[in-house]
């Protein structure tokens, strides 16, 4: 349930019935301080304004209009006019019962389901994943996992480049290895060695770079021979992926892997289908599109180019067949792109020509979730001390080595698999979160010592919390189901305000595919309920009251392990 929506609703009934013009919006949002309430109502000054009429005395007139007696025991005006909304402790008390006993924490399923197909991580298969690949990866995943829960259909498509030039490089090399009998998947073990090798022989040598370019060329004509190499290189490439994945606890699967070259087929037909519609203008032999609406500095429109004069297809003809595919077979309602924020231009061509081209229905929303790049300390895009590009499974064994390493500082006499245990939970969670509490269209610093941090906004703080209420429980033996909660202290108001408030954030989420929208709020929680911890006693309570509390304490640990669930990052009962 949704407080603040139903809120709006109701303020904004009011707003007209107090005679507000054009439906006025009453402008919710959860006060800043609880000295303002819970909620505050900010709407009302642009409607006095429109109607010419001092704003507080516009406010006195809505709260004639206005009852919120099931909801608040005090409305108040203040400042310039805004009203500020206290709920009842009886409300609240209610609504913490509800919330509890539901085992979707009260969170309403989308009134109107779409079928959202989710464009994420689609890494390039040439080469290993590396760290430009967490940021598609874990921000797709955990906005996939929150459109879920919230009742949507999501279609997870991983387009994953296996299609282009670097394949006839990689394919002459390994025709060139077997011709020395050489093992090839030895060779491939290591990817990213293989790429390099491959690359030296490219550089070094004319003919070898010939032969890779006429044997791209056999592969996408179906030289039998060449599949079968590419297929040997793209499957390990692909069980590859999966390690990270699974190691990321990303829901990623093989039946998600669309790839590029699946759609090698369709090109044809994305351009004629394009001439037809006459989108289609030829330039200095390329096919184009040109449309009025990308206009660059000059005034000369930038054009969308389908098809080099050589005849072959681009990064662009692939992704309007792929939206095809996406509207006419999967049927999707929306579309997201979690693609970084670099390739916003190619993404908001391919979505204008494919609506003009009518591959994709008008109504269709087509969501570019665009990303800042990685930065590491220096502010320049992270690398390895070296200047190279840092691979992504080398980063996560370091995070999961730098956990180990403090839980072991923290935590000595653990068990050797225990420790490990937590410090995987605590390492990977880290280096999720950091991505994800982050607004996602800037740049961001990744910075080891702060997301490995038991302070602050981190995983392990919020991991730690959640330990830390286990550890209550464990002291407290069972919660007696039948206690009332009871809400008497600010401390507990405050925590009982926010408990109820996750069904916002998710909503955030599930629209404005804002994950730090969902971190923030948990951060918030988390310190909501060490400010009550510290104000309200539990185990030295008096029993209703220590029921109470424990009650409280259990819907903060349910709500902290489901928002973290849906950021894809665990929780453990001790650390
Ligand atoms: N493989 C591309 C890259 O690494 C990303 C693909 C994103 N998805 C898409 N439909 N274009 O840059």
């Amino acid at each position: 349930m949704n407080i603040r929506t139903q809120l709006e609703t109701i303020i904004t009934q009011a707003l007209a019935d107090a005679g507000a013009l054009n439906d006025a919006p009453a402008v919710v949002k959860t006060s800043s301080r609880p000295e303002f309430g819970d909620y505050q109502a900010n709407g009302i000054m642009g409607a006095a304004k429109a109607l010419k009429m001092n704003p507080r005395e516009f406010a006195a007139r809505v709260l004639e209009n206005l009852d919120l007696s099931t909801y608040a025991d005090k409305l108040e005006i203040a400042g310039p006019g805004f009203i500020n909304i206290h709920l009842k402790n009886e409300w609240l008390q209610q609504q913490v019962e509800k919330t509890l006993e539901s085992d979707r924490l009260n969170i309403e399923k989308a009134e109107h389901p779409e079928t959202v197909v989710i464009d994420y991580s689609a890494p390039n298969l040439a080469k290993e994943m590396h760290v430009g690949h967490l940021r598609s990866t874990i921000i797709g995943d955990a906005i996939a996992r929150v459109l879920e829960f919230t009742g949507h259909k999501v279609i997870r498509q991983n387009h994953v480049g296996d299609w282009g030039t670097q394949f006839g490089m990689l394919l002459t090399y390994m025709g060139e290895l077997k011709q020395q009998d050489k093992e090839i998947t030895l060779q491939l073990a290591d990817l990213e060695k293989f790429y390099q090798a491959a690359k030296v022989r490219f550089d070094e040598d004319p003919d070898f770079a010939k032969q890779a370019r006429d044997n791209v060329v056999k592969l996408q004509a179906g030289d039998p021979e060449f599949l079968a190499l590419w297929k040997q290189f793209i499957d390990t490439s692909l069980t590859h992926c999966d390690e990270i994945y699974k190691i990321l606890n990303v829901l990623l699967t093989r039946e998600d892997v669309m790839p590029e070259s699946a759609y090698n087929d369709d090109l044809a037909n994305v351009i004629s289908d394009l001439k037809t519609k006459g989108l289609l203008t030829e330039d200095q032999g390329a096919q184009c599109v040109f449309l009025e609406e990308f206009k660059g500095k000059d005034d000369s429109i930038i054009p969308m180019i389908v098809q080099k004069s050589d005849g072959g297809y681009l990064y662009a003809t692939t992704d309007l067949a792929a939206l095809r595919y996406r509207n006419d077979t999967l049927k999707m309602t929306r579309g997201l792109y979690l693609v970084d924020a670099r390739q916003s231009l190619h993404l908001r061509q391919v979505f204008a020509v494919g609506k003009k081209a009518g591959f994709v229905k008008e109504e269709t929303s087509l969501e570019h979730m665009a990303f800042g790049t990685m930065m590491g300390k220096d502010g320049t895009p992270f690398k390895t001390r070296t200047g190279g590009t840092v691979k992504l499974i080398d980063l996560l064994n370091e995070a999961q080595q730098r956990a180990l390493d403090l839980v072991t500082k923290k935590n000595p006499d653990l068990e050797q698999e225990s420790r490990e245990s937590i410090a995987k939970t605590v390492g990977i969670g880290a280096v999720k979160y950091a991505d994800l509490s982050k607004n996602r269209t800037s740049d961001y610093i990744f910075n080891w010592d702060t997301m490995l941090s038991f302070e602050g906004n981190t995983a392990p703080y919020l991991q730690y919390a959640y330990a830390r209420i286990q550890s209550i429980f464990r002291k407290a033996g069972a919660i007696d189901t039948s206690a009332k909660i009871i809400i008497e202290e600010p401390a507990e108001r405050q925590l009982a305000s926010k408990l109820l408030q996750l069904s916002e954030a998710i909503e955030a989420v599930a629209k404005d595919g804002t994950p730090n929208i969902l971190c923030n709020y948990l951060y918030e929680l988390s310190g909501n309920f060490m400010t009550f911890y510290e104000a309200c006693p539990i185990m030295k309570a008096d029993e209703n009251i220590k029921q109470s509390r424990l009650k409280l304490s259990q819907l903060t640990a349910n709500t902290l392990k489901t928002g973290l669930d849906l950021l894809g990052i665990d929780v453990m009962e001790r650390m």
